[in-house]
């Protein structure tokens, strides 16, 4: 008895010096408030709009952008090495057929990127130059995350935009990772193997909250982003059905007021001229 006594504490203990069950508890509070984001809320109920999805495509290519820069060129590292998987894991290709699907063969002109968006990949860039092992918690927090909630939100996506196919919903799709379930235990075990000291443990810790709270940003920035450019169209147009699969020029969030609403009335009488009444 004494004896099954010791092992259960050992193994406790164990598990709490563990990477991947620390850095899940220091991020659970973040992780809810990720959650409860307007944009994340538009997920969960459903009603992400064309313009939403299509902005956040803007954001995660500059985020996978810097990270999978990073992750390569770091990837001998030794807290890196352990958790590189770029065959099964990385997004940046995907999302570059996306943007594609949505905004033509000339998205790289037409993509917006909101300054906290900006902020995330300067962090990533940074610590990639001067603490890489920092990098395990900026990997976690975005791929474990899309191997989880990510992929129901796939679903949830296609639905709500009302889309045919799985074009453009490359992001959520993981050829590579047959099972999301096992890959993700392989992930954290990887993790877990990682050397480090007590003092890089912390570190790892506190940019895995501040991964979360970069996240948090760039989707309440996002989500300005949506009301004005969601806003400036129903202003224009009578027709809100038309008005949410209409083609948004990313730059137009960028002109003055005046020329986005005269650009805003163009578009509206196009369209009604057109007689174009469904999607
Ligand atoms: C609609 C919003 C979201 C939903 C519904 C959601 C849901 C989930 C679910 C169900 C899990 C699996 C939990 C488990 O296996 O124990 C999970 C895990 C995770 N999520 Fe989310 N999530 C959302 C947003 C986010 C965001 C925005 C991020 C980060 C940017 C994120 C990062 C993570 C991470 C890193 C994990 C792995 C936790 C671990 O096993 O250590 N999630 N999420």
């Amino acid at each position: 008895m004494e004896t099954e006594k010791q092992t259960q504490t050992t193994a406790e203990q164990m598990t709490d010096r563990d990477l991947s069950e620390q850095i899940k508890k220091v991020t659970k509070e973040s992780h809810i408030r990720a959650e409860k984001t307007e944009l994340m809320m538009s997920f969960q109920k459903g009603q992400v709009t064309l313009t939403q999805y299509k902005l956040l495509l803007c954001s995660l290519h500059e985020i996978y952008q810097a990270l999978e820069e990073q992750m390569d060129r770091n990837s001998d590292h030794p807290s890196v090495a352990p958790i590189y998987f770029p065959t099964e894991l990385a997004r940046l290709e995907s999302i570059e057929k996306d943007l594609e699907f949505f905004y033509g063969q000339d998205w790289r002109e037409k993509i917006v990127v909101p300054a906290a968006t900006k902020r995330y990949s300067h962090r990533l860039r940074q610590i990639g130059k001067e603490n890489p092992e920092f990098l395990v918690a900026h990997a976690y927090t975005r791929y474990l995350g899309d191997l989880s909630g990510g992929q129901v939100l796939g679903r949830i996506a296609q639905k709500s935009m009302g889309l045919k196919s799985n074009e453009g919903l490359s992001f959520f799709a993981f050829p590579g990772v047959s099972s999301p379930n096992l890959f993700k235990q392989l992930y954290r075990s990887r993790m877990n193997s990682v050397e480090l000291t007590e003092e890089e443990r912390n570190g790892v810790l506190e940019e895995a909250v501040r991964a979360f709270e970069f996240n948090i940003q760039v989707f309440d920035d996002l989500q300005k982003l949506v009301s004005v450019t969601e806003n400036q169209l129903q202003n224009t147009s009578t027709y809100s059905k038309q008005v949410k699969t209409l083609h948004i020029p990313g730059t137009i969030v960028n002109t003055s007021p005046l020329l986005r609403m005269v650009l805003g009335l163009f578009v509206a009488l196009a369209t009604v001229s057109m007689g174009i009444y469904a999607f």
